[in-house]
């Protein structure tokens, strides 16, 4: 999608204007610590007195850091936009903000900032809203925009709001944790920074047990990437040496059907099932996780701590999540012929259906499936998944997500918010429909970057597979079944 490269490229040039701003300020009257206390005008004086920081009447411009984009930025952007976090810049002080305020308001205004990439579009309007949304409600967009336009006033710290705490990362009450079984160097191998490693985990449950929440533990933040996190119920990745298969592409390295349960990505809450619901974890079973590493240009990088926090009861829950992963190389058959992008096409879709079923078999209405989580898996040509579910009686079609700016970078599970009963059932019969959408060219800087993996800079046909340069079309769904 062109879209995506000129967006970029747009970004490209605020941050151009931004740094040229620095640069003009830099040597201009603007003295360190003095901002605050002035009551008028403190900043390079360029052109007009918008940059004043006090109204007529000498009250503090609105809004300001202080009061009133600091909570803002607390709240919905320091999880990542710290030092050590892994935003590219920290968004903790007034000093290391202000400069950027075009640059913020453009990138929150476009919808690219907080991450999330779930979204209303014109042929999908999901059935419910969704957990921790992380989008900023319009007022805040249009606080960002003001506060940009108005030269960032820093305004008075002694009226300084009060700072939410941002939301804790970590799960609590964990039963388990399962730590990675040896270490792994990460550096730069080729041309590459970007390197997937299988890694077994194992969660030591002696019993057959149900997980109602879990967590990612990133290890070496520096390098840890995102996390796929899959069940190995025979427990075949015990196998592995040293519990790791390198270089296992982007699945489980397992063989056989797979079961993904989750994904993460930086600055990721923990995954809980609604309340009732467990996820079965056999006894002797253990998690893979796909992990992609990011090397440090700087210099090889030791991860040996990256695991996971669970949660589990002993007890059978009312409800048993099943996740189904659909699409190729999923269940379902494919609508457009075995998965192939030819290189250059930009718009080129492939389309799969699965029939809802037990295995393959019909189950009764009696039994209840809701859904409640869902997920894209694909790979770097890929710019768009669409899932819907169309009815076995009526034909009438429900859309489930849409990821019309996909992004490889933040796979992730986004679950649906409300009670189970009030979340979309599903019953035997039913289809649903996963649509992917690709570009092949090098106006996808996805392609671009995946071409440059392997040395090459024009594109080719694209086939399904685990590499780089290859494709998936997966829809990840997680079904709340009772009455099994
Ligand atoms: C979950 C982590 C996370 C959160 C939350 C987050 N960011 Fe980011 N941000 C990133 C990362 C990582 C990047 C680097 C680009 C990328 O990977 O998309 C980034 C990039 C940016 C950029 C630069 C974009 C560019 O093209 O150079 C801006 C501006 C930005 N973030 C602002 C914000 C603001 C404002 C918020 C809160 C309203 C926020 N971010 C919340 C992780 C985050």
């Amino acid at each position: 999608m062109q879209i995506v490269a000129s967006r970029r490229e747009l970004v490209v040039v605020v941050v151009g204007a931004s740094l040229a701003l620095v640069a003009c300020s830099g040597g201009g009257g603007e003295s360190e610590g003095s901002a605050t206390e002035g009551t008028t005008a403190t900043s390079s004086g360029s052109s007009s007195g918008a940059e004043s920081e006090t109204t007529s009447g000498g009250e503090a411009l609105r809004p300001n850091w202080h009061e009133d984009v600091a909570p803002v930025v607390a709240e919905h952007c320091q999880a990542c936009h710290s030092s050590g976090g892994i935003g590219p810049f920290s968004l903790s002080t007034y000093a290391e903000s202000k400069d950027w305020a075009p640059v913020l308001a453009f990138n929150v205004a476009e919808g690219l900032m907080p991450p999330w990439h779930a979204v209303e579009t014109a042929e999908c309007a999901p059935p419910l809203p969704w957990k921790h949304d992380a989008r900023l409600p319009e007022a805040l967009i249009t606080m960002f925009q003001a506060w940009a336009d108005a030269g960032a006033p820093e305004g008075d710290p002694k009226l300084a709001a009060p700072l939410p705490t941002p939301p804790s990362l970590d799960l609590a009450d964990p039963t388990a944790t399962a730590t990675m079984g040896s270490a792994l160097t990460i550096e730069k191998s080729g041309q590459t920074l970007d390197q997937f490693h299988c890694v077994s985990l194992d969660p030591g449950n002696a019993q057959d047990v149900f997980l109602t929440a879990f967590q990612v533990i990133p290890g070496n933040r520096k390098v840890v990437h995102h996390v796929v996190i899959y069940v190995d119920e025979s427990g075949q990745s015990a196998s592995w040496p040293g519990g790791v298969k390198k270089d296992c592409g982007g699945g489980s390295g397992l063989s056989g059907a797979t079961t993904m349960i989750g994904a993460w990505v930086p600055g990721g809450l923990p995954t809980e099932a609604p309340p009732d619901v467990g996820i079965p974890l056999p006894a002797g079973a253990r998690l893979v996780f796909n992990v992609h590493y990011h090397a440090s240009a700087g210099g090889p990088e030791i991860d040996d701590s990256t695991g996971i926090a669970l949660r589990w009861t002993t007890q059978p829950l009312g409800w048993t999540s099943l996740f189904e992963l659909l699409g190729d190389p999923g269940r379902g058959s494919s609508l457009t012929g075995d998965l192939m992008i030819p290189a250059g096409a930009s718009e080129h879709v492939e389309e799969y259906v699965w029939t809802v079923s037990a295995g393959g078999a019909d189950f009764p209405d009696t039994i209840e499936a809701r859904l409640w989580t869902i997920g894209a898996h694909m790979h770097k040509i890929a710019t768009n998944m669409r899932v819907w579910v169309e009815d076995r009686d009526s034909s009438a079609t429900t859309c489930l997500a849409e990821m019309p700016r996909y992004d490889y970078n933040w796979q992730r599970l986004y679950e649906y918010e409300g009670p189970l009963e009030q979340m979309l059932r599903v019953r035997s019969g039913d289809k649903i429909h996963v649509r992917c959408t690709y570009n092949n060219t090098l106006q996808n800087p996805g392609v671009v970057e995946a071409l440059a993996e392997v040395g090459l800079d024009a594109p080719v046909d694209v086939y399904v597979g685990e590499g780089t340069l290859d494709e998936m079309c997966l829809g990840a769904i997680g079904v709340a079944v009772k009455g099994i």
